[in-house]
């Protein structure tokens, strides 16, 4: 690999992202041999786990859980690059510390110029806590030669998320900043752009006049998993909906980029968000599912959301007339992540199925997780005497039917973007604050709270809001 010599700094080092995620991506860095040939990890935290042995134990069984085998001749050197220290708002000494022995290592290592050495600072933390820890890094000059990388929420509001840019910019440049949204590196999220922009067949279809609706459905069957506190401060609307959700409609719905490049993908995006309507509450469900309140560290009374359905409209000539429909929520039927165009129904119905009415719509489907895949319902005539419809699929498998396919991913992917300075799948400030002011509406004015049972497709109101009903649970696999 020919990344710089690299110090990673995680905070949170001992939180469930940290074990669900963050390892395992560096684990596949690992195991793709894409991680740099000099680096160290440091974890910290307020709360030592104990010994760097207890911490190397803690993350070992963090990469049992959740990559299953893991070989172990590629896990132990890994395992070995990492410590942990404690850290505090008012005291980055020891973190400061072991941060310059740790490149004092590796300097001597690779022989380059401390300049040439990088820092990654991974802030895993609660919103609440980002702004001392940016200060105890700026105090320690922790700031230098680093890039940092911010999990979302980016804030809860517009005034928050503003507050919070501050807060990153009066330590870091601004191109030292990764917001990072992990479905944005999903590799079947990436190929939206390669199926709309690099095939003649698609784009010319892609707007108002060919497309009827579009769905963006991540339904999850997890619940708040110990994850109470957390869900508690954030809800669904912020975890998943002005998040994931929209960063999906935005590479759905955006005009051609013209270049795989940061500046270019952000304005595209940029252009879709400012052309979203902000959101009518009225055309928002909200859910909570039954048992939510039974778990740990949730109120007894609590109405936060873990299910939401929402109605956008993109005011722009490309999609006017054309209804998104985002749902995700928690504790459902089915753990998907898709999205479906719904294309208008031809003009010509003299072709009908055997016993008549109208045929299923033909409908684009993106599965993004998964068995990741693009399938196309099409309308074809039934083998046999009569003149009469059937439906047939087109299907592509995102991994198994593309030769030399070499899958990362999503933090595999993003943490290797941080460490090449890529910013092209990570998110901007302005997307922030957009994303904020289009739900404003729902903020201020929030619809009841619906009570849906667990393991079903939510609450009943939310059926109704999707113009011919969501694809998920309905008619289709
Ligand atoms: C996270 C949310 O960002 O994404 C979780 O905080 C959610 O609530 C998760 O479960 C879903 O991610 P993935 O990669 O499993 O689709």
């Amino acid at each position: 690999s020919d990344l710089s010599p690299h110090v990673l700094v995680l905070f949170g080092a001992t939180g469930d992202l940290a074990a669900r995620k963050l390892f395992p991506g560096l684990y596949r860095l690992a195991v793709d041999d894409r991680l740099p040939q000099h680096y160290a990890v440091i974890g910290t935290g307020r709360h030592s786990p104990g010994s760097d042995e207890e911490f190397r134990q803690h993350v070992r069984d963090a990469l049992h859980e959740f990559v299953g085998d893991i070989d172990e001749s590629v896990a132990e050197p890994l395992l070995e690059r990492i410590c942990f220290v404690t850290s505090a708002e008012d005291d980055g000494s020891d973190l400061r510390k072991a941060v310059e022995d740790a490149e004092d290592r590796l300097l001597a290592d690779a022989h380059c110029l401390l300049s040439d050495v990088r820092r990654l600072l991974y802030l895993s933390v609660p919103p609440s806590a980002v702004q001392g820890m940016v200060g105890m890094l700026e105090r320690e000059d922790l700031d230098d030669r680093a890039r940092l990388v911010a999990e979302k929420p980016f804030g809860t509001d517009l005034a928050s998320a503003r507050e919070l840019h501050r807060v990153l910019n009066e330590a870091f440049e601004e191109h030292q900043i990764f917001r990072i949204d992990h479905f944005l590196g999903k590799e079947a999220v990436q190929n939206i752009l390669a199926l709309r922009f690099a095939n003649g067949l698609f784009e010319p279809a892609w707007n108002r006049h060919t497309i009827e609706s579009v769905q963006i459905d991540v339904p999850e069957k997890l619940t708040v998993e110990g994850r109470g506190s957390f869900y508690e401060g954030t809800g669904c609307l912020r975890d998943m909906v002005t998040t994931h959700l929209c960063q999906l409609l935005g590479f759905v719905a955006l005009e051609d980029p013209h270049a795989f490049r940061e500046s270019a993908i952000r304005a595209a995006k940029g252009a879709v968000f400012s052309a979203v309507r902000p959101l009518d509450p009225e055309r928002v469900v909200f859910g909570q599912y039954d048992g939510y309140r039974d778990e740990p560290d949730v109120a007894d009374d609590s109405d936060v959301e873990t299910f939401v359905a929402i109605e956008v409209w993109i005011d722009n000539d490309r999609w006017r007339d054309v209804p998104f429909y985002l749902r995700t929520g928690k504790a459902m039927a089915d753990g998907r992540r898709t999205i479906t165009v719904r294309f208008r129904d031809p003009r010509h119905r003299w072709l009908k199925p055997e016993h008549g009415g109208q045929p299923e719509p033909n409908e684009l489907v993106i599965e993004l997780a998964d068995d990741p895949r693009i399938a196309i319902d099409v309308r074809a005539k039934r083998p046999g005497p009569d003149m009469a419809l059937v439906e047939g699929v087109f299907r592509l498998d995102l991994v198994g039917d593309l030769p030399g396919s070499d899958p990362l991913e999503a933090y595999e992917r993003l943490l290797l973007d941080v460490m090449r300075g890529d910013r092209t799948l990570f998110i901007s400030s302005d997307e922030v604050d957009r994303l904020w002011e289009i739900c404003q509406p729902v903020l201020d004015r929030r619809p009841p709270v619906q009570p849906y049972p667990a393991g079903s497709w939510g609450p009943e109101a939310a059926q109704e809001l999707a113009l011919g009903g969501w694809r998920l649970g309905n008619h289709a696999p």
